[in-house]
């Protein structure tokens, strides 16, 4: 496959599941630990080599566009009082300059949609899809497994990143038909978007993470609207897979789906709890917590 310098990150979401907290704020701000979730993402795209970063953005959305930016005032008072391992950890974070781009997805017409409203900035490449309200935790982030992967891959193949979730919870997300299997990797036959339990294919679902060829692009302009009334990016790929080969990847790690309120606590409880600065005192806040659900 040809290099990936570029990577999507879909950040129009209204977060309805998240008010009142994300009434003013996108939810793409939302913390875990120290760091917007939007951070989180990014870093694993910069990790795994990415060097030109897309946000399809939305109204009130504008502050995730400044928090990839310098801030001057911030930095002068913190070089005054001579804070400067948090400058520097500030300073690790910042993009290169033109390095970033933002478009707007003015209508809220599904992911499909979204990646489409990008199709002026992506150009004629293949492209690392991350939507940032899936976490993958491991040492290796989830994306540079899939670069790796793909290295194996024809030059016009396309990547998923795939995990097995209870047969009971396929409805919520993208499901894929399994074909032949080589380690991690298998060759997929077919696609759904949110089917009805016990229509699946398998229980082996969209994480959340794609490599996508530029072709994805023309068939998401005529892409007609699917599951839930939105123009669906499962629909385009399952049309895309006519044409060119798709895998998927099981990856190594644990995802958490931030979108819901349960998967984004236990994000932050994980992640706070693979931080040696924060470990220590964290467990033991837990323990204490766990401590008195139990009557000890
Ligand atoms: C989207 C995709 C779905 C995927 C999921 C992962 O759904 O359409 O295929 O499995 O993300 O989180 P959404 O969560 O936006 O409904």
């Amino acid at each position: 496959m040809n290099t990936v310098r570029k990577a999507v990150f879909p950040v129009a979401g209204l977060g309805t599941r998240f008010l009142p907290a994300t009434k003013a704020m996108p939810k793409e701000m939302l913390p875990v630990v120290d760091r917007p979730l939007i951070q989180h993402v990014v870093d694993e795209a910069r990790e795994a080599g990415i060097e030109h970063f897309i946000f399809v953005t939305g109204r009130n959305k504008a502050v995730i566009e400044d928090h990839f930016d310098r801030q001057f005032e911030l930095e002068m008072t913190l070089l005054e009082r001579q804070k400067h391992k948090i400058l520097d950890y500030l300073n690790q974070d910042l993009p290169v300059p033109g390095s970033t781009s933002f478009t707007r997805q003015q209508e809220p017409l599904g992911l499909g949609h979204a990646v489409w409203c990008a199709r002026e900035l992506i150009g004629h490449e293949p492209f690392a899809l991350l939507l940032p309200d899936v976490l993958v935790q491991h040492e290796q982030g989830c994306l540079a497994q899939m670069l790796e992967a793909a290295r194996e891959l024809p030059g016009d193949a396309n990547i998923v990143a795939v995990e097995e979730v209870p047969h009971e919870r396929v409805d919520q997300y993208g499901v894929v038909g399994i074909g032949e299997r080589k380690g991690k990797m298998f060759s997929i036959t077919s696609m759904v978007e949110k089917p009805p339990v016990g229509r699946a294919p398998s229980n082996l679902i969209l994480t959340g993470r794609y490599i996508l060829q530029p072709e994805i692009l023309k068939i998401l302009s005529t892409q007609e609207r699917g599951a839930g009334g939105e123009i669906q990016l499962t629909d385009a790929m399952i049309q895309l897979a006519r044409q060119q080969p798709f895998y998927g990847l099981q990856f190594d790690g644990r995802s958490f789906d931030c979108g819901s309120k349960i998967g984004f606590l236990a994000a932050n409880v994980s992640y706070a709890l693979a931080r040696p600065d924060i470990a220590p005192g964290f467990r033991a806040e837990i323990k204490k917590i766990l401590g008195d659900l139990n009557g000890e």
